[in-house]
């Protein structure tokens, strides 16, 4: 396990995941039942964009750093009141105006929460689960596993609540990890059939893409669909050209606030000529 999440906070990849998986938390609390965030490769919760790591890549200057921060321009209205949940949190970490520290996913879901909703955060790495677990110490709505992803979403599901949203973000180190995604997601679903999963790829080959997706269709599993944003073309397949989230059980609405969004997205955060996004159908809606 050499990944470490600290070179790529704040990216591109990061701001679509975590402001869908914001879009996803407050549609969830529409309703006053509770429901439980299942993190399964966490990272360490909250990450510090003035560290040598973070300043060696600058990834997240073509990320948060266009949307807010001292260089950012003001966002359009729509699309700012879809981000203000998401932005707010990531502002509450940061001087006024500035943009020093960036949250991962844990740290943003769980600011999310009301008090009757959990989290479960999963992290395998042994010194970021440490530093997971000090981020939540005597945090009485999140819990943090040193567990493997894979093996939480079996373990973990179905949550006893019996609504939720899972985050399955793996570092895509290992070879075959679009498969072992395909797998997971079956499995999940196997077990929690009604949650909403969210499942983040890179976008390098676009041939590998295509492959995946077909995969992904054949699950035949209902309300499977994936976002993609595109922040160049794809003519180098050793690039992060874009990222994607497959998302099955996207909650109501979900496409309609997407289609506000992803257009202000995919211009703000295009690293060379325009980027564009696309949602796809792989299965019935
Ligand atoms: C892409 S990062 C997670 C970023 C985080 N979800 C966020 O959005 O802020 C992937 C994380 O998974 C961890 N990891 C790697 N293999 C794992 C496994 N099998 N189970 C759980 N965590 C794992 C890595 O240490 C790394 O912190």
């Amino acid at each position: 396990m050499n990944y470490r999440h600290i070179y790529h906070a704040g990216n591109f990849a990061d701001v679509v995941k975590h402001a869908v998986l914001t879009l996803v938390i407050e549609r969830l609390k529409l309703k006053d039942a509770p429901f439980r965030v299942i993190d399964t490769h966490a990272g360490i919760g909250g990450y510090d964009l003035g560290s040598e790591e973070a300043q060696k890549t600058g990834e997240w200057r073509t990320g948060i750093g266009r949307l807010i921060g001292p260089d950012a321009e003001p966002l359009p209205a729509p699309a700012a009141a879809l981000l203000a949940p998401y932005l707010d949190v990531v502002r509450a970490l940061n001087p006024p105006g500035e943009i020093v520290r960036y949250p991962g996913s844990p740290r943003l879901a769980r600011a999310l929460l009301r008090p009757q909703d959990r989290l479960i955060a999963n992290e395998l790495h042994p010194q970021d689960a440490v530093s997971l677990r000090g981020a939540f110490a005597r945090d009485k709505l999140t819990q943090v596993m040193e567990l493997d992803g894979w093996v939480a979403l079996k373990a973990q599901l179905p949550p006893k609540e019996r609504r939720g949203v899972i985050l399955v973000d793996p570092p895509f180190e290992a070879p075959g990890e679009h498969d072992r995604l395909v797998e997971a997601l079956a499995e999940g679903a196997r077990r929690f059939a009604t949650g909403i999963y969210l499942l983040w790829y890179p976008i390098k080959d676009v041939a590998q893409i295509r492959a995946f997706k077909r995969r992904l269709a054949a699950t035949a599993l209902p309300k499977l669909m994936c976002l993609e944003l595109m922040v160049r073309e794809p003519h180098d397949p050793r690039q992060l050209n874009g990222s994607g989230l497959v998302i099955l059980n996207p909650p109501y609405e979900l496409d309609a606030a997407l289609a506000v969004l992803m257009p202000v997205l995919a211009d703000r955060l295009a690293i060379e000529g325009s980027g564009r996004w696309s949602q796809e159908w792989l299965t019935g809606k």
